[in-house]
């Protein structure tokens, strides 16, 4: 929708593999498509007049865990298969999301450089972590203008969590207002990166529209904008429904969450393309329970 607002809803081709969307219903084109299938892809990409493509299909974090071979595959070829035709067809530009996940236990936990030791283990992080390579590799080789964010954990009220590490911030609002409690899969002290959903797209945004002389990192860039744990949005979400409790019951999640680091340096971000986030826990948790009620 972001996109629509900034180039004409009829120009931007939303396509997801499911055959509709009810967010986008009647909002513009709508493509069902396997990106694994690269002949279809292709096809569609020149007979829509395709100039850039925003790649987010995945198997995320939790969900990769469950079927890492699936996850894998997903994950390298959906990206492969876009960075080829991209070439190919000499797309303008390529936007593919990487993940915190690319972290793992042997990063520093505060602060995470940009440029730091990396080996995760998840394979949803490996994933993300090849395909950042592969990103590079495109650009450097072939000139493929592709730009790419690590997310921290999403926030948003329009969509459900997808299958990651961080669904229990998206379903602690949902669970508050419907039962006033919650029983979290992380322990109460585990503090993970996160985002609100309005800032990850408007440094999406801002990212691919940025001159490509502003772009120093062809890998993947670091970008926060806060780090909570469970028992501090619990008690955020206190302020405005005072009868709302959590309790804790960590799961298998809880050792991917711990593998992660609890803040980000996005420094090189801000430097690059000015990177500046708006919203913080407060605000966030405020803005997400005020348009849930709506
Ligand atoms: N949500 C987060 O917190 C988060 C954090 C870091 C990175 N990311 C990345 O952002 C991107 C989007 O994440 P999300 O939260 O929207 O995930 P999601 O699971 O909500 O959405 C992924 C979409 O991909 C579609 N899909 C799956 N297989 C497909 C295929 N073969 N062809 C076409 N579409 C297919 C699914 O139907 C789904 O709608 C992903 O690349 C993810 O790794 C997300």
């Amino acid at each position: 929708m972001a996109l629509r607002k900034i180039y004409g809803n009829s120009n931007v081709i939303a396509s997801d593999l499911r055959e509709q969307n009810p967010l986008l219903e009647g909002t513009g084109p709508y493509v069902g498509l396997d990106v694994m299938n690269k002949g279809m892809l292709h096809v569609q990409i020149i007979r829509q007049n395709i100039t850039q493509i925003y790649l987010l299909a995945a198997i995320l974090s939790a969900t990769g865990e469950k079927n890492p071979g699936l996850a894998w595959q997903l994950n390298m070829q959906g990206l492969l298969n876009v960075l080829e035709i991209a070439r190919e067809e000499k797309l303008h530009k390529v936007y593919w999301p990487s993940s915190i996940a690319v972290f793992g236990p042997t990063s520093p936990k505060l602060n995470c450089p940009q440029h730091t030791i990396i080996e995760p283990i998840t394979v949803y992080g490996i994933s993300k972590y090849a395909g950042e390579f592969w990103c590079n590799y495109y650009h450097m080789k072939y000139g493929v203008d592709v730009r790419s964010i690590r997310y921290p954990g999403l926030i948003s009220y329009k969509s459900a969590p997808g299958g990651g590490t961080t669904d229990y911030a998206v379903e602690i609002f949902l669970e508050a207002l419907e039962e006033k409690k919650y029983q979290c899969f992380l322990k109460e002290d585990t503090y993970l990166p996160m985002m609100y959903m309005p800032d990850a797209i408007r440094a999406t945004i801002e990212l691919m529209e940025s001159p490509a002389e502003k772009i120093s990192v062809r890998t993947s860039y670091n970008v926060s904008s806060m780090s909570f744990s469970p028992k501090e949005i619990g008690a955020e979400i206190k302020k405005h429904i005072p009868d709302f409790s959590i309790d804790y019951k960590p799961d298998y999640r809880q050792a991917i969450a711990d593998s992660w680091p609890q803040s980000i340096d996005d420094n090189v971000a801000r430097h690059d393309w000015g990177w500046k986030e708006e919203f913080k826990l407060e605000a966030m948790t405020k803005d997400m329970l005020t348009n849930l009620q709506n």
